[in-house]
């Protein structure tokens, strides 16, 4: 037997539609907000995530489905959406055009991490990617979308958020840190001390607790933005308070990849387990850029769909549709046709064995149809079909040419 590779999940039948429910939701959010529909491709060259997401990142050195394709390209299964998203946006001259761009987009991640509940090797993010606006209100907005997604969902949640600065005041903060780090090296772990020299900032969200407790005392760049850095963090906080979103300011936030400036954040939560974080994202001013466009300030997020799964609550399930049955062979052909002009409208099932009444109720059940309609002997001679709502429990039968 076959089965699905280690981290990866096949969606099955009762999964699919929490699934669909939660992009559903996602989507019409979007749309709410202005965003419009972009797919881009799963594989990309890998310099795109080298150059975006950033070398030295866990993502990039450990974690990448990169290979060569039979041309020998260096490819990769995209880590991530927002890189593609960006390369797209430069790639159609998007970046040339003066108006300012919204995009959501969902589909499949690929990360060779090592799995355990909440994190798997393919996994799924809706996400968002707003291009073209520099103002503090895009990143209070664009918070706002998801929590409302979450609050549409039923999904409770901490919002967590940070500063991490602009080239005028990460700069000097970095030696800052790298100084204050270097003194401490000893007390830290090897993965500390590998990224005092490769990518000190991610220093302060090693998980170890030793290091954490070494970490306390280390300058905090939320105390050391410039003038307009801070101003603007002022302004998202008197927001957020304003629209009675909670948050906490964690001074150790900085994210996983290294495309970010000025605000960061995730949403967790702990209903989940280790693997807490639901959504993350973040201001990107500088990406566009780098990867060759038009400078183009960036914010935007993405959610991870397997790890709200469970935490989703679903509306309550409405019958819908008809479950067309025959008790003799007969009649089938008929409720073929009745099938095939009721489906202009609405949803159809049918039943192609002759059964029994007893069988074809279980299976108008289990169909979730609100209609039940049966064709036995009597009905076939009187050209009439039975019909039971299967929700107020009311019958009766009809001639057939009135359906
Ligand atoms: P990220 O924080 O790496 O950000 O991923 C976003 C979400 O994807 C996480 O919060 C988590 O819910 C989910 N996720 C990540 N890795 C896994 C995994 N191995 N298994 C299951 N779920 C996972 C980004 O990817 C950025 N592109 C977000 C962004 C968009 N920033 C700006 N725009």
């Amino acid at each position: 037997m076959i089965n699905p590779l280690r981290g990866m999940k096949d969606l099955t039948f009762e999964e699919s539609i929490r699934f669909n429910h939660i992009i559903q939701t996602a989507f019409s959010v979007a749309k709410r907000y202005g965003y419009g529909y972009i797919e881009t491709p799963i594989l990309e060259e890998t310099t795109l995530f080298k150059r975006s997401v950033g070398d030295s990142s866990d993502i990039v050195t450990k974690e990448m489905y990169q290979f060569k394709d039979k041309g020998g390209n260096d490819v990769c299964m995209r880590p991530e959406g927002t890189a593609g998203v960006v390369r797209a946006f430069i790639s159609s001259k998007l970046d040339r055009q003066p108006v300012k761009q919204k995009f959501y987009y969902y589909g499949p991640m690929f990360r060779y991490e090592r799995p355990q509940k909440g994190r798997l090797r393919e996994f799924h993010q809706f996400g968002c990617e707003s291009f073209g606006e520099a103002s503090v209100y895009e990143d209070f907005t664009v918070i706002t979308m998801v929590s409302q997604i979450f609050n549409e969902l039923g999904i409770g949640f901490d919002l967590q958020i940070n500063s991490l600065g602009c080239s005028e005041c990460m700069p000097p903060y970095r030696e800052n840190l790298i100084t204050f780090l270097t003194e401490i090296k000893n007390d830290l772990c090897e993965d500390c001390n590998r990224r005092i020299g490769t990518n000190p900032i991610r220093v302060l969200d090693c998980k170890n607790e030793k290091c954490q407790s070494e970490l306390k005392h280390s300058p905090k760049l939320i105390h050391n933005l410039c003038e307009s850095c801070e101003s603007d963090f002022k302004k998202l906080t008197t927001l957020l308070d304003k629209a009675e979103i909670a948050y906490i300011i964690d001074t150790n936030l900085v994210r996983g990849l290294d495309y970010y400036n000025k605000t960061a954040f995730e949403f967790v939560s702990n209903e989940i387990g280790a693997q807490s974080a639901i959504a993350g994202g973040g201001r990107y001013d500088k990406l566009v850029e780098f990867l060759d466009g038009k400078p183009t300030p960036a914010v935007g997020f993405a959610i991870g769909i397997e790890r709200i799964m469970e935490l989703v609550k679903m509306p309550e399930e409405t019958k819908e549709g008809y479950y067309l049955g025959a008790m003799v062979p007969e009649a089938v052909e008929k409720l073929l046709l009745l099938a095939a002009n009721k489906r202009q409208s609405g949803k159809v099932m049918v039943e192609y064995a002759s059964k029994g009444f007893k069988s074809h109720m279980k299976g108008a059940d289990k169909s979730h149809a609100r209609y039940a309609l049966l064709i036995g002997e009597d009905e076939l001679q009187n050209g009439t079909v039975w019909i039971k709502n299967l929700e107020n429990k009311e019958e009766k039968t009809v001639p057939f040419d009135t359906l």
